[in-house]
């Protein structure tokens, strides 16, 4: 299987301030990953630094073979951000036209993808409202619409299910899964268990370290535990005691 991120002894961080330590990640074509840990790990310091948006301060990240930053594979990556980036006075279909035109998709793409693209997201009949009379959650959905408008390569999610409800949760997971069945890898961030669940590969993150990494079954045989919850907490249990022990 060919690999698509490959992360290699990475540290990362603000300035001075380290966030990230020892990160080690390999994801293949057509794999979900889901990154998980609690708000402040540094979740979204891994995803933008997978992105290119930051350069590690030491070690190295790769893209479909491209050490990053490298700003010519930002047109096959899908980028939905924590923090919706929407122009709020246009409307969703004019949104989704012009992120879709800075990613390089033609006008006639778009007027196959646009549809495809709010169809998952279930906006279709939303689509030529304003964005400053649409709901978080509304805003939560366009903004993913817009990462899947290039049908990219690799899909990158930070917290992509927050203010979804559990029904369009499941519709979106069923998506995902169709597009990792197409060879196209993704990477979400969440800090919901449903979600880490599903993903086929996990990497928890808890204090800048991966605390645990495997597929969600192996961890849950590795840590002797019924579910991923009590793995994320055993492993959690085992990072304090290990720094009680330094
Ligand atoms: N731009 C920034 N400058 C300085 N510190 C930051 C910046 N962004 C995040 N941090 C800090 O890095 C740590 C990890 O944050 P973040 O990656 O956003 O975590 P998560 O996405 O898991 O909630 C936090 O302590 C946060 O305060
Ligand atoms: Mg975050």
């Amino acid at each position: 299987m060919a690999i698509t991120i490959q992360v290699k002894d990475l540290q990362q961080g603000y300035g001075k301030t380290i966030v990230l330590k020892d990160i080690n990640l390999t994801v293949h074509n057509g794999e979900i990953l889901g990154l998980i840990g609690p708000s402040g790990a540094g979740k979204t310091t891994l995803v933008s630094t997978i992105m290119g948006m930051l350069t590690p301060q030491k070690g190295t990240v790769t893209v479909l073979g491209q050490q990053m930053p490298n700003r010519k594979l930002l047109a096959k990556i899908g980028y939905m951000a924590q923090t919706d980036a929407l122009y709020s006075t246009l409307t969703a279909r004019e949104n989704l036209k012009f992120f879709g035109a800075m990613q390089g998709i033609s006008n006639d793409a778009l007027k196959k993808q646009i549809p495809y693209a709010a169809g998952i997201v279930n906006l279709n009949s939303d689509l030529d409202k304003y964005v400053k009379d649409y709901s978080g959650g509304m805003k939560r959905r366009l903004s993913l619409a817009i990462a899947l408008v290039s049908d990219p390569e690799l899909l990158i999610l930070d917290e992509p299910t927050v203010g979804i409800d559990p029904e369009l949760r499941q519709q979106i997971w069923a998506e995902l899964r169709k597009i990792a069945k197409q060879g196209k890898t993704i990477l979400l961030t969440t800090h919901v268990m449903e979600d880490a669940e599903q993903s086929d590969q996990l990497m928890m993150i808890r204090n800048g370290v991966a605390i645990a990494q495997g597929t969600p079954d192996q961890l849950i045989k590795d840590f002797q535990v019924d579910t991923v919850e009590a793995v994320f907490l055993k492993a959690g249990r085992q990072q304090d005691e290990n720094s009680r022990n330094d």
